[in-house]
């Protein structure tokens, strides 16, 4: 609970420091992911959910960074935050993009912002919020992965391959801080059960929404001259439901899996731009 007293817990060193990049979407076509219509939608769909997710994320771990005295910890808090911060808004400058291309958003985003934040964030205590991030948070960290190791960057348009690569970068940077910050205020499994559940219930609704929303009004506007109908990755390889059961291992942790090297080579490729 957030107003119990924090347990000490052994938090490994990072260094999770936000980068300041600013991204050029000018000219990327609305089939910008390997020329496929449901993979470059359910990409748009996602980025309309990170900046006013990523914001959530923020507000729940800022409402117990407080309690946490570690300052390794109170560092990396900072940086996630920054990292998040940043994130969202660069996500949110991709609105421009999509609506440029001739996507109506703003009512998936009004609905999105009544129903999850003025109607369910009130109505749910901060322990919950909490682990509601911590989950949507291995959600992040399991999708960067995908990204970054099964190459789906290398099918994106380059504008938006630039964005996802540090966006998944950054999220694998600091995929272990929300965990380590419920660990130390709230460590009962039956909390993070409940985080993933909730988790789950609402990324799987809103996704929906939005993908649904979105695929619709791509349908309408027709094919464009670089879409193709395969798909740029192996749907097999998501593993969602592999990622849902590793999280409910009694005994996880962010940092089990190693990404150094993902991360290094990765790394590279965001050099000429920073
Ligand atoms: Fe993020
Ligand atoms: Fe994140």
């Amino acid at each position: 609970m957030s107003n119990s007293r924090p347990h000490v817990v052994a938090v490994p060193h990072r260094h999770v420091e936000p980068r300041r990049i600013t991204f050029e979407f000018e000219g990327t076509p609305r089939h910008w992911f390997g020329g496929n219509r449901v993979a470059s939608v359910a990409v748009d769909a996602l980025n309309l959910l990170f900046p006013a997710g990523e914001r959530f994320f923020v507000r729940a771990v800022r409402h117990h960074a407080a309690l946490v005295d570690d300052p390794e910890l109170r560092a990396q808090i900072r940086g996630f935050m920054g990292q998040e911060v940043r994130h969202g808004l660069e996500h949110e400058r991709f609105f421009t993009t999509l609506e440029r291309q001739g996507f109506e958003i703003q009512r998936f985003l009004r609905f999105f912002e009544r129903v999850g934040f003025a109607f369910v964030e009130p109505r749910t205590s901060p322990a919950l919020r909490l682990s509601v991030t911590v989950a949507l948070e291995h959600f992040t960290a399991h999708l960067a992965e995908l990204a970054l190791r099964e190459g789906l960057v290398e099918a994106m348009h380059p504008s938006v391959r630039a964005l996802i690569t540090w966006h998944a970068i950054e999220e694998i940077e600091h995929k272990s801080v929300a965990f380590d910050v419920l660990r130390a205020v709230d460590d009962r499994f039956a909390l993070r059960v409940a985080g993933m559940a909730v988790a789950c219930a609402l990324l799987g609704g809103f996704f929906s929404v939005a993908f649904v929303d979105l695929l619709l009004q791509d349908l309408a506007m027709g094919r464009t001259a670089e879409t193709s109908g395969r798909l740029p990755f192996d749907l097999r390889r998501v593993g969602l439901v592999r990622a849902v059961r590793r999280y409910l291992t009694p005994g996880f942790h962010p940092d089990q899996r190693d990404h150094e090297a993902l991360l290094a080579q990765h790394r590279e490729a965001l050099r000429p731009a920073a």
